[in-house]
């Protein structure tokens, strides 16, 4: 019996021709034998996609392997990584997708998990012929080390591929580029080398100079000097997960929230718990770029709120009719939530939160982050004066690049801090009066 045709007489197999079209650095890291590999770039030069073609080819021509694509967080996953997959895999070679499970089958017997990598260790125990990692440096060095780990099914070439733009000098920078571990092949593109499949004006639009324009539009790996924080990422000091914390179960004193609005820069809108002793937990972020506000940033700050009991978001002053249409959308979701304009005084917010980072007498942190808040994370390692040397002078601002969740952190946390202060002032005045005898 010949196979199916489709109305231009074409069988289904010759229908599922790939008909792709890959930039010089999407063919060659494609093609590459290495068994480690890194496809480094810019903001849209093309990283996820090229990622995405290498998991179906890699599928189609290696029959019952398994494999593992993952993400940063679950959002990065579903909304870009994933789809960018399903936009190139070909219909008819599915055999099943098992939504619950996050698991595809492909007729030909290979199979694929698609993974959140905020808490890596879950995916510990399975045995895999290949992964790959969009965003990986977000994902994290140890999160592709402990992958590494379950490289091991037998009977097929075992691979692994990260694409993602840099975040700093990390351990992939060393592994790739400063220090080339064997097997380990890099490939480089700017944001330019995909311009005819980005908006025009994209690149100007981002406004990026210096050492972020190298990051973030060249795809290189640069060290950040002058930093504003001293963010110190080992775990136990200022990245913990909540869900470590003694007595959880008691829930928080109070929760707020804070909002920096972005439309070509990300929103960043943080959550952050304040325990018993006065110490802030980050539990949550959004973070993104173009986002609608209607259909996408004010639904997912009602759903923040609901999940975390937000009571109160401070919200960047710039943009007046943003904080209406959050004020009505928390209304409209019965939520008691308040919204209030921040406080934006940057020197004054920072050496706010620059306090609450410092170890307190107990030997803790007065600020934590959750794991999962990648973004932020990955801001307070860049976050830096504009000038890089240690002088500071006391105007001098920081760059205002990359600062969308650094913004949203001073927005909830001082503007709380300088109305704790003005009810310790009145306070204090008030302790004064007495009734005479
Ligand atoms: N070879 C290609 N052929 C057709 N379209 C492409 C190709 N490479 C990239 N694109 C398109 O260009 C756009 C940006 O690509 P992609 O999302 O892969 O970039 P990225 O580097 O992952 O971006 P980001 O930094 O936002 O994660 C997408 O619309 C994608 O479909
Ligand atoms: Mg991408």
């Amino acid at each position: 019996m010949s196979a199916p045709r489709d109305d231009r007489g074409e069988s289904a197999e010759e229908a599922t021709r790939l008909e792709w079209e890959l930039n010089p650095a999407q063919w060659d890291f494609v093609q590459t034998a290495a068994r480690f590999s890194f496809y480094v770039g810019g903001i849209g030069a093309g990283k996820t996609f090229a990622g995405a073609a290498r998991a179906v080819l890699r599928m189609i021509e290696d029959p019952g392997s398994l494999g593992l694509i993952g993400a940063p967080t679950y959002p990065m996953l579903r909304d870009a990584t994933q789809r960018a997959f399903f936009e190139l895999l070909p219909r008819p070679l599915i055999r099943r997708y098992l939504r619950a499970e996050e698991r595809l089958l492909l007729r030909n017997g290979s199979e694929v998990l698609f993974r959140s990598l905020d808490a890596p260790d879950r995916a510990r125990g399975v045995n895999l012929a290949w992964f790959w990692l969009d965003e990986a440096p977000l994902c994290g060095y140890y999160a592709w080390q402990v992958l590494k780990g379950r490289l091991r099914q037998t009977g097929h070439p075992l691979a692994a591929w990260a694409t993602g733009t840099p975040r700093g000098q990390d351990g992939f920078a060393r592994d790739f580029e400063t220090h080339p571990a064997p097997d380990h092949a890099l490939f480089r593109a700017s944001t330019w080398a995909n311009a005819r499949h980005l908006p025009p004006g994209f690149v100007a639009d981002l406004g990026y100079s210096g050492a972020f324009a190298q990051q973030e539009i060249e795809g290189l790996f640069v060290a950040f000097e002058g930093l504003v924080y001293a963010f110190d990422a080992t775990p136990g000091e200022h990245v913990r997960d909540p869900a470590e914390r003694p007595g959880d179960a008691a829930g928080w004193a109070r929760v707020i929230g804070g909002v920096d609005w972005g439309y070509t820069h990300p929103t960043a809108a943080l959550v952050f718990g304040q325990d018993g002793d006065g110490r802030y937990w980050q539990l949550d972020e959004f973070y993104q770029r173009r986002a609608s506000l209607e259909e996408v940033t004010l639904p997912a700050l009602v759903e923040l709120t609901r999940r975390w009991n937000v009571a109160e978001w401070f919200c960047g002053p710039d943009e007046p009719e943003h904080i209406a249409a959050l004020t009505a959308a928390l209304a409209r979701a019965g939520l008691p939530a308040r919204v209030t304009r921040a406080e934006n005084s940057v020197r004054a917010g920072i050496q706010t939160v620059a306090a609450l980072l410092a170890r307190r007498p107990d030997g803790s942190r007065g600020l934590v982050v959750a794991p999962r808040c990648v973004h932020t994370l990955a801001e307070y390692r860049q976050y830096q004066w504009a000038s890089a040397d240690g002088e500071r002078d006391p105007a001098e601002q920081p760059l205002k690049q990359r600062d969308d969740a650094m913004d949203a952190t001073r927005y909830a946390l001082h503007t709380e801090r300088v109305r704790q202060r003005a009810a310790d002032l009145t306070n204090a005045w008030l302790s004064g009066l007495r009734r005479g005898e």
